[in-house]
């Protein structure tokens, strides 16, 4: 006698908030797990890599003291036939505290595996109605991209969208900026990323040192530090931080320049060791005047030996033309491939739309390597997900 095979049970998925657990060994860490686990999945698929992936003791480490940036934090959960619950897509909205008060930061990812089911959708809903409850009033969404197309020349082109910048482009039918787009939000910026392959050729970063610190000459001298900003430095150290803020080109990005003091280095110093990330420093100091004028950092964790990530890079502006970009950022591969031989390769973002670095990196052996679209709309624009297609089970 044969068995009628019994019909898989419709899968279904309800979004919650995500749990907080105070450590990853927590019984709750089974949310953030997921997230990162989501943000890998997310990353391999797109980029073929996790590089690029938030690791759950970042989400974590984000989540105890929020005091400059708030998240709130929701997944969406498909009970496993055990009984335990599976994230298969998560979403974040992103509250500056200090500045920024009308910015509400959105980041929205699925499994790839449950895609075109509307998770996405309504993950985005419950983001734009937290954005409405707390007042913001402008939101944010980046996508990033592996590939960056190539407009055609002569006619328009739909299928790729170009910032009104005019620099760097998208693909129209990237399923994020499908989505972005449907709620409203528009393409205002696209950021390059690049990766410099390691160990550097022999001899490369001493004669890039070499020939920026001869043609800074004398009146500026390098500092470089690891894991902690010194005390002496802390102050001027802060300052750039902020200068960074006001110089970085944004293009219509409704972003205000962001006040830094000592207090919030420190508060990054203790996030980065809470999370297992450590960093090199190298700045310039203007010796006839004392002052810190320029300064760059990269910063790794721990248990991914082989990728670091290139930082903030600042020169004040009264002391640009000197190579000081240049000069911090090789000494600081210097110190970098003292501290970590073994890394094969950094990454870094840049707008487009800012020649002087993009030329910086070049120079240096920075290759294109995908990019970050950035979007923006007025919360009270964002379009609401037709409500019709709301999961059955939660809330
Ligand atoms: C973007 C992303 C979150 C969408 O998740 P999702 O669960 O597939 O989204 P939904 O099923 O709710 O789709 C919503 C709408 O987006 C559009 N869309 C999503 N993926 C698409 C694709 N591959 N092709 C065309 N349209 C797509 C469609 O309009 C879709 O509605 P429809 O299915 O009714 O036509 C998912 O692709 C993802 O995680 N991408 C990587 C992370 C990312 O880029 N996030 C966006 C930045 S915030």
């Amino acid at each position: 006698m044969t068995t009628a095979p019994t019909p898989a049970p419709q899968a279904t998925w309800r979004i919650i908030d995500a749990p907080h657990g105070a450590s990853l060994d927590a019984p709750e860490a089974w949310a953030y797990r997921g997230i990162a686990e989501v943000e890998r999945e997310c990353a391999l698929d797109e980029f073929g890599h996790d590089d690029v992936a938030q690791r759950a003791i970042d989400v974590l480490v984000g989540m105890q003291d929020q005091r400059y940036l708030r998240r709130r934090r929701l997944v969406a959960v498909e009970d496993q036939p055990d009984g335990t619950p599976r994230v298969v897509g998560h979403a974040v909205l992103y509250l500056p505290q200090t500045s920024n008060e009308h910015l509400a930061d959105g980041r929205v990812a699925v499994l790839p595996s449950h895609r075109r089911r509307g998770i996405g959708a309504q993950l985005a809903e419950r983001l734009r109605q937290i954005a409405v409850a707390e007042g913001r009033t402008t939101a944010f969404a980046e996508v990033d991209f592996a590939h960056e197309p190539v407009p055609a020349e002569d006619e328009a082109d739909d299928r790729v969208l170009v910032p009104p910048t005019g620099s760097g482009a998208v693909a129209a039918d990237h399923p994020g900026m499908v989505l972005a787009r449907r709620l409203g939000l528009r393409l205002e910026l696209v950021s390059r990323r690049s990766v410099l392959e390691l160990p550097l050729p022999d001899g490369a970063a001493e004669r890039f040192a070499a020939d920026a610190r001869a043609a800074a000459g004398p009146d500026y001298r390098v500092h470089t530090w690891q894991d902690r900003t010194p005390e002496e430095w802390i102050e001027q150290y802060a300052d750039l931080e902020t200068r960074l803020t006001m110089d970085e080109p944004n293009a219509d990005l409704d972003l205000l320049p962001e006040r830094w003091d000592a207090d919030r280095v420190r508060f990054h110093d203790a996030e980065h060791a809470a999370a297992g990330r450590g960093y090199v420093v190298t700045a310039a100091e203007h010796v006839p005047t004392g002052q810190l004028v320029a300064v760059t950092m990269l910063l790794f964790a721990r248990d991914r030996p082989e990728l670091s990530e290139q930082e903030t890079t600042v020169v004040l502006p009264e002391h640009r033309g000197h190579r000081l970009g240049m000069l911090v950022k090789a000494v600081n591969l210097q110190a970098h491939a003292r501290v970590r031989p073994a890394t094969r390769r950094i990454s870094t973002w840049n707008n487009e739309n800012n020649p002087h670095m993009l030329a910086i990196n070049v120079a240096l052996g920075f290759r294109p390597a995908g990019g970050c679209a950035a979007l923006q709309a007025n919360v009270a624009d964002v379009v609401p997900a037709d409500v019709g297609a709301a999961p059955p089970a939660g809330g």
